[in-house]
């Protein structure tokens, strides 16, 4: 077993880097993306797919991805290298670590613009801004928002400060310190929330929308969207969670610590779906409702609902919550690496990024005012940013991890770095990895292309 530490630092025990990867994987993603694709996609058939690509596809590529981390103690591009280099082949292999420092560039683009959302919902709660509104009122102001380039900028900018702070802080004073502070509050609001759902008197409705299973419901989109969206809730394929693996104890298992991490995101989606669908029916309000969902609906639901307001500013404080420290999570591959390559500090590297993904991130943000008009592929540059990360550069990342950790690793490689307890459970993943999840991914990944561009 080798022995190397990571120059960047090492969290302080297993639970510290289950909560620190689970606060990667919740994030925007599970609160606002998960419920409004679910509404889409009509609701429990959507969910059961989900479920199927997070336990077939998702949990074994984590594995690989931490196991590959922990080996290589380095940014996901150094890893790689190292990795490949380790098990006798080419460092080429690095490249799969630079399409996901690239993938995480452009998610945080746009991530963060709707990040700046929440921050800005979080401020219009605590002032009283949206009290006593209807729908309709609801829907002017969200879309009166996206018409405000200022307004965005600077939420959106505010975002941007606030994660490159923790990331300037490093592994024990940044990322650690804001998983210890921030994770903690994030489940307290999250079960608040959850108790306030429960008595809002249509709980049923909710449940039953979320895990009434309707065969006929489920259509290959479908599927397509729950495979991307399995990869982005668990932040799979651009190295995100090799990173945090890199500062992986050693001796703690990798298995188990990756089914807590898993099995906690989609806990935290089920609730957050929990949490919204029975205020979206108790108010007549449409599920499918998309992107604004959780930014038209909820505050017409919190407006009209005793306490309201409270809740409702708890409510968008954990999403805050949630997308900071998953959005850390996105930038760490690249900071670790400009500080391993090129020798910058902590801050510098902090600074860099940031101002990069500042930049980016007007575009997106420009998308439905100034530049709406600017279009890639008919699709605006932050719907196109999505569309290429979610569907394209993460389920292609995420594929080449498998391959790489199934067919070029020595069996003896990831046998030691897994130490399972069964050999037969190093069989199955062994199976999985080399054969289900990369021919899932990879099916689909056509089929999701091939319907886009030409369905
Ligand atoms: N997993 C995060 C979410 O669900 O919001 C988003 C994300 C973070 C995606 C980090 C990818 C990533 F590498």
């Amino acid at each position: 077993m080798q022995n190397k530490q990571s120059i960047h630092g090492a969290w302080a025990n297993r639970w510290i880097f289950i909560l620190a990867a689970t606060g990667s994987a919740v994030g925007l993603g599970n609160i606002w993306k998960f419920p409004y694709i679910a509404g889409e996609n009509g609701g429990g058939a959507f969910v059961l797919v989900y479920l199927f690509c997070i336990l077939l596809v998702g949990v074994p590529i984590m594995m690989a991805e931490v196991l590959v981390g922990r080996r290589g103690r380095q940014s996901p591009i150094n890893s790689m290298r190292e990795v490949a280099y380790e098990a006798g082949h080419h460092g080429r292999w690095a490249g799969v670590g630079w399409m996901g420092a690239l993938a995480g560039f452009f998610i945080f683009s746009f991530y963060s613009v709707v990040a700046g959302w929440v921050l800005y919902y979080i401020a219009g709660m605590g002032s009283g801004k949206f009290v006593d509104i209807g729908s309709e009122e609801a829907g002017q102001m969200f879309g009166a928002l996206l018409e405000d380039p200022e307004t965005l900028l600077i939420w959106h900018s505010l975002f941007v400060v606030l994660v490159m702070m923790v990331i300037a802080g490093g592994v024990n004073k940044g990322l650690e310190r804001a998983t210890r502070v921030l994770m903690p509050l994030l489940f307290v609001l999250l079960f608040v929330l959850l108790a306030y759902s429960i008595n809002s008197g249509y709980f049923a409705e909710g449940w039953d929308f979320l895990f009434h299973f309707e065969p006929e419901a489920l259509t290959w989109n479908a599927v397509l969207v729950a495979l991307g969206h399995a990869f982005f809730t668990l932040s799979l394929g651009m190295g995100s969670i090799m990173a945090y693996g890199s500062y992986m104890g050693k001796r703690d298992s990798i298995g188990g610590t990756v089914l807590a991490i898993a099995g906690l995101d989609t806990l935290v989606a089920l609730i957050a779906g929990l949490a919204i669908f029975p205020i979206v029916f108790g108010n007549q309000l449409d599920p499918g409702a998309g992107p604004g969902l959780m930014f038209i609906t909820l505050p017409v639901a919190f407006s009209q609902m005793a306490g309201g307001q409270v809740f409702g500013f708890l409510f968008f404080l954990m999403v805050g919550f949630a997308a900071w420290t998953s959005a850390i999570s996105l930038m760490e591959p690249g900071a670790a690496w400009l500080v391993e390559t090129l020798g910058l500090s902590r801050t510098k590297a902090s600074i860099l990024l940031g101002v990069l993904v500042w930049l980016l991130g007007l575009l997106a943000l420009g998308s439905f005012n100034v530049t709406s008009d600017f279009l890639i592929f008919g699709m605006t540059a932050f719907d196109f940013l999505d569309f290429l990360t979610a569907n394209i550069m993460l389920p292609l990342g995420g594929f080449f991890v498998a391959v790489f950790v199934g067919w070029y690793l020595t069996r003896e490689m990831s046998e030691d770095e897994l130490a399972l307890r069964s050999s037969l459970i190093y069989q199955l993943w062994r199976v999985v990895i080399r054969y289900v999840s990369p021919v899932a991914v990879a099916v689909i990944f056509a089929l999701n292309l091939y319907q886009k561009l030409v369905g």
